[in-house]
């Protein structure tokens, strides 16, 4: 019997894309101190403690098991969440939890990390107010699960997915593609999605969906007090059946400085609101910025196929991977690919440095950008017909996990996959 919890997620593979964590809902603002007597477990709680789901919670990680938490606590409150970890026989363990009992709040949860797959052990701690013991080796994921099982709420709704476009310069077309990357989703699969524009001087959302509400995200983010799905749907300005638009003020009226954690209310509240969350973030580099990268369940990165997108492109997914250390690299889109006599790096040269493909390779194309953007219409709205709606469509598929990216066996993909072999 496996005394741990039964969950699909329980390894984590290096090559799978969501390593199985994104099924986890974040952990609530808890405190956690962790006592660890081996290596290995100490490894995995401080990999657990520095994943994005758990980015809220407070945790400390000390050596020396139960004996230093007894001390500890002589002198400091209990957290809201101890994970213990001992060695010890299973009668000793029971005996010497005895003593902890005596220094814990009886709010505090205790989950116990042992070295015995015992099942009288299991049952003793549990009676005695233990919830839950874990068999090692453990992995991340077991603890994220464990901790999740305890203090996120059963009777929660399901949690939305969010997808922050980020572009690696300026002006490459990272908010037309998140539009209509988002509108694809929406109407493809009739799945309502929320577009957060958080260029808040400059958001062009509002444009491309010819919509001029009067209140949107500044509102929700000066005020975030007063955040909650009521006041959230007050502000949405409906763009079509099922996508509506957190809209910029697009003003220079005032100055937009933000704290590193400004946006994370607004977000978690339409998360909980819709399926699918589409953040437009400007490209810029600040606190709140790199907070909302953080924290999205994708990013995705809009490049243009020239040298300084190259290198901001390198910085934001080595930045990212440590900012994400246990999460599928960002998605990369090459786009206005072929602009006429503009000395562009071939795709294949700008991939190779950076170990990933691109999800898709959009061509220039300013008649159809254009005139979609002038009338306040979506690429498929302007010409259904064209190929770059096809990968519009291709992307959502992707993004929303119903198709995975593998290698095409066209000549053109499979060059990249031999020439980033190659050059490993
Ligand atoms: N593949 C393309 N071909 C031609 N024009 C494009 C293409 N992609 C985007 N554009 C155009 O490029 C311009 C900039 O696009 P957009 O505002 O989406 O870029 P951005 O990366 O969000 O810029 P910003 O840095 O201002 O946020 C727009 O006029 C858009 O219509
Ligand atoms: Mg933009």
């Amino acid at each position: 019997m496996s005394l741990a919890f039964d969950t699909e997620n329980q390894s984590v593979d290096g090559t799978e894309r969501s390593m199985g964590l994104n099924a986890f809902r974040p952990v609530p603002r808890i405190s956690i101190q962790a006592f660890c007597e081996t290596d290995a477990v100490a490894r995995q709680i401080s990999r657990a403690c520095e994943d994005r789901r758990m980015a809220k919670t407070h945790a400390q990680l000390h050596m020396g098991g139960l004996e230093r938490a007894v001390e500890l606590f002589q002198t400091v409150p209990t957290p809201n969440l101890i994970l213990l970890e001992t060695s010890a026989a299973p009668r000793d363990t029971l005996q010497s939890l005895s003593a902890l009992s005596e220094v814990c709040d009886p709010s505090t949860k205790v989950v116990v990390i042992g070295h015995f797959n015992d099942v009288w052990l299991y049952r003793e701690l549990i009676r005695n107010g233990i919830s839950e013991y874990m068999v090692a080796p453990i992995d991340l994921s077991d603890i994220i699960g464990v901790i999740g099982s305890l203090f996120v709420d059963p009777e929660a709704k399901p949690l939305g997915s969010s997808i922050a476009f980020i572009g690696a310069k300026g002006g490459v077309g990272a908010s037309t593609v998140a539009h209509n990357i988002a509108w694809a989703i929406s109407s493809l699969f009739k799945a309502e999605v929320v577009i957060a524009d958080m260029d808040l001087p400059y958001g062009t959302a509002n444009i491309n969906f010819d919509q001029d509400p009067a209140q949107g995200i500044a509102e929700a983010v000066f005020s975030p007090e007063r955040i909650d799905d009521v006041y959230l749907d007050r502000l949405l300005a409906q763009c079509a059946e099922n996508l509506s638009l957190l809209a910029a003020p697009s003003t220079l009226d005032r100055v937009f400085d933000f704290r590193d954690d400004s946006f994370a209310h607004l977000i978690d509240v339409a998360q909980r609101s819709v399926p699918h969350v589409v953040l437009d973030v400007p490209h810029s580099w600040n606190g709140w910025t790199r907070t909302t990268l953080s924290r999205a369940d994708e990013v995705v990165i809009v490049a243009s196929p020239e040298l300084a997108n190259l290198r901001n492109t390198k910085n934001l997914l080595d930045t990212l991977k440590q900012l994400r250390p246990n999460d599928a690299p960002p998605r990369l889109i090459l786009n206005q690919v072929g602009v006429p006599k503009r000395p562009e790096i071939a795709p294949l040269d700008f991939c190779s440095p950076l170990g990933i493909l691109p999800m898709a390779t959009i061509p220039f194309e300013p008649a159809l950008f254009g005139s979609a953007a002038n009338n306040g219409r979506m690429l498929a709205e302007t010409d259904a017909a064209n190929p770059i709606v096809q990968m519009i469509n291709e992307m959502a598929h992707i993004l929303t996990g119903r198709i995975t990216l593998k290698p095409k066996k066209k000549p053109g993909l499979s060059a990249v996959f031999s020439k980033l072999k190659r050059k490993k």
